[in-house]
């Protein structure tokens, strides 16, 4: 007899949660705030303390996460944006998205993240930021990403999709760059019931820019003052996982526990 393996169990997270996560589904039923609103402010704030950051803004996906990571930063067409060649297509798709130029660099073959010693070689007098990919959960190599981003005056956009929670040196990533976006896709390893995103930061004028961003520009309710859309942040009512993996949350864990990050 064989027994067939899911790779990714995404029902398992759920029976493990159940009773929680169906009290948080039946509190935003109830409460009537769908998009945005208190539920994904106190998410807000209990990632950012999580990660050790001053500032966490919920956007509706990883990709959203990179993309307006690169907007609030100023990085648009013109740009070039020096990535890895081995990553998810998104990470590639946010910076076009962007209006910017990707360029790559190829990975360190015992890391498979971004190889630095090929960084310095790929910066052109276009180049205005780094998106170094934390993949698989293995931080990329920070201090030489960092060093390399000094010497040419460029920005840092983590792509911490794939590595809530990893450290390097004892920091967690997430904190080191400009910004730094985190996916909750289903089966990361802080997983949504649905898709969701946020952008971490240490520098308060890039948050005040990507919460105007993800809702239409809004300073002020109905008056734009830059060009934004809809980041339908909690589009489902569970569009943003109840709480942080770790010591002050149930879900150590999320669905990729067993499957990795996809
Ligand atoms: C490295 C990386 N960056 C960005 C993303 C985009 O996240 P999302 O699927 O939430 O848009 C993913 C998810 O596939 C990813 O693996």
């Amino acid at each position: 007899m064989t027994t067939a393996i899911p790779l990714v169990d995404l029902k398992a997270a759920y029976r493990r949660l159940q009773a929680e996560i169906d009290a948080a589904v039946a509190r935003v039923l109830a409460g009537g705030w769908y998009i945005l609103g208190p539920e994904v402010s106190a998410f807000e704030t209990e990632f950012a303390a999580w990660l050790g950051v001053g500032h966490v803004v919920g956007v509706a996906s990883g990709t959203d996460a990179v993309l307006l990571a690169l907007r609030a930063l100023g990085v648009g067409p013109g740009d070039e944006v020096i990535t890895v060649a081995h990553t998810a297509v998104a990470t590639v798709a946010a910076i076009e998205l962007a209006g910017a130029t990707p360029r790559f660099v190829d990975i360190d073959p015992i890391t498979y993240t971004l190889d630095p010693a090929q960084l310095a070689a790929a910066v052109t007098p276009r180049t205005r930021a780094i998106v170094p990919v934390h993949l698989y959960g293995a931080p990329a190599d920070m201090d030489a990403v960092l060093s390399v981003a000094r010497a040419h005056g460029l920005l840092v956009v983590e792509d911490c999709a794939q590595a809530h929670g990893a450290r390097t040196r004892g920091q967690m990533v997430g904190t080191l760059g400009d910004a730094a976006a985190f996916s909750f896709y289903p089966t990361k390893n802080l997983g949504a019931l649905g898709d969701g995103g946020a952008v971490a930061t240490n520098r308060p004028e890039v948050a005040e820019r990507l919460r105007l961003l993800r809702q239409y520009g809004w300073r002020e309710r109905y008056v734009s003052d830059v060009a934004g859309y809809q980041q339908p942040v909690g589009r489902t009512p569970g569009g943003h996982p109840a709480r942080p993996p770790g010591p002050s949350g149930g879900g150590e864990r999320g669905p990729a526990a067993a499957g990795g990050a996809l």
